[in-house]
């Protein structure tokens, strides 16, 4: 899934890989060329575009239109935010895991996503901003976090529908963002892929026991799943009619894919994994269709999906203020780190 690009060893021919990139240098070549007018900004904004046009990336030291540089902010923040908060839910089941390997392989898992949002602050500093603007920015409100982590972990099986849905439904959306127009952040999201993958494997193997096991522990997987599939197909965003900020992010190749697409994706990718797991997928219009080659099913609630977004969500005053507890209750931490950094600096060589 994360393989290269290398289409083979005939990929150096017309129209191959190698064409593709020498034809790109020579835009990028031409472009700097013209970029080289000093001051000129139609240059500067040509450049851009060339650099777009030929699948390029775009890096910190280059030239960008404000409004992709903020977009990226928002879009970088929002997911740096969702991956701390999203440690809360799971986090609240290390001590309750049924066995120490499981308990070790979820503390594993959590401490994971905290790595996550540290890359994503990282990238979105290269962007200008500070990580403590953004915290700040989550903490009053003016910045948001996926909708899916506004909902309760109400058993053991929550952490396998998690991993399965929840970080199944990520990597869909995040596997093309490892190619996205800006450089720092697609360099993150490769190394984030490979560890949601692994996310994913963990709940599926959390399903898959507890489907197999008692009963009582396959009804709890089922019902853990029945709470969890609309939630996730909601976490692709509203759809393509109403995504706000969808056609300028594709147009920057920020975006690669509709949130449409990609939720069909992931219902036909679930469909045949729940027949493995041997659990139903809770939607009787789930059906294939011959004629579009693909499932058709029931939409999530998009009312839902934007109350809960708008704060009106189970556990968003939860969330928040166990975030905030945090964020005080570590304020000694990033101090004494500050204190520390001034005076590694002060410390003259011999
Ligand atoms: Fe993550
Ligand atoms: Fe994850």
């Amino acid at each position: 899934m994360y393989g290269n690009d290398f289409a083979g060893p005939d990929a150096g021919s017309d129209g191959g890989l190698l064409g593709q990139v020498e034809a790109a240098e020579a835009a990028l070549r031409a472009a700097a060329l013209r970029g080289r007018v000093e001051g000129d900004p139609a240059a500067l904004q040509d450049y851009f575009d060339a650099v777009i046009a030929a699948d390029q990336k775009i890096e910190p030291r280059d030239w960008m239109p404000d409004a992709y540089r903020r977009g990226l902010v928002r879009q970088i923040a929002q997911h740096a935010h969702s991956e701390i908060i999203g440690m809360q839910p799971e986090g609240s089941w290390i001590t309750r895991a049924p066995s120490l390997k499981r308990k070790a392989i979820l503390l594993a898992k959590v401490q994971d996503e905290a790595g996550h949002g540290l890359y994503l602050y990282a990238a979105a500093e290269t962007l200008g901003v500070s990580r403590a603007e953004l915290v700040d920015m989550l903490l009053d409100g003016r910045q948001k976090y996926s909708s899916i982590f506004n909902y309760p972990t109400l058993t053991w099986a929550d952490i396998g529908a998690i991993g399965w849905l929840v970080d199944g439904a990520a990597i869909v959306n995040q596997v093309p963002l490892c190619r996205c127009s800006y450089g720092p952040y697609a360099r993150a999201m490769i190394r984030i892929c490979k560890e949601e993958s692994f996310h994913q494997r963990q709940g599926y193997e959390i399903l898959h026991t507890l489907s197999r096991g008692t009963q009582a522990q396959h009804e709890m997987a089922q019902d853990a799943v029945d709470r969890w599939w609309y939630p996730s197909l909601a976490m692709f965003g509203p759809p393509d009619t109403d995504s706000t900020h969808s056609a300028q992010s594709m147009a920057w190749k920020i975006k690669r894919f509709s949130n449409d697409d990609l939720r069909q994706r992931f219902v036909d990718m679930c469909v045949q994994q729940a027949g493995v797991l041997g659990l139903r997928i809770p939607d009787p219009g789930l059906r294939w269709n011959e004629e579009r080659q693909a499932h058709d099913f029931t939409a999530p609630d998009y009312d839902e999906l934007m109350r809960v977004i708008k704060g009106d969500g189970p556990c968003n005053e939860e969330r928040m203020a166990h975030r905030r507890r945090a964020h005080s209750e570590g304020a000694w931490v990033r101090e004494a780190a500050a204190a520390y950094a001034a005076k590694q600096q002060e410390v003259v060589p011999a």
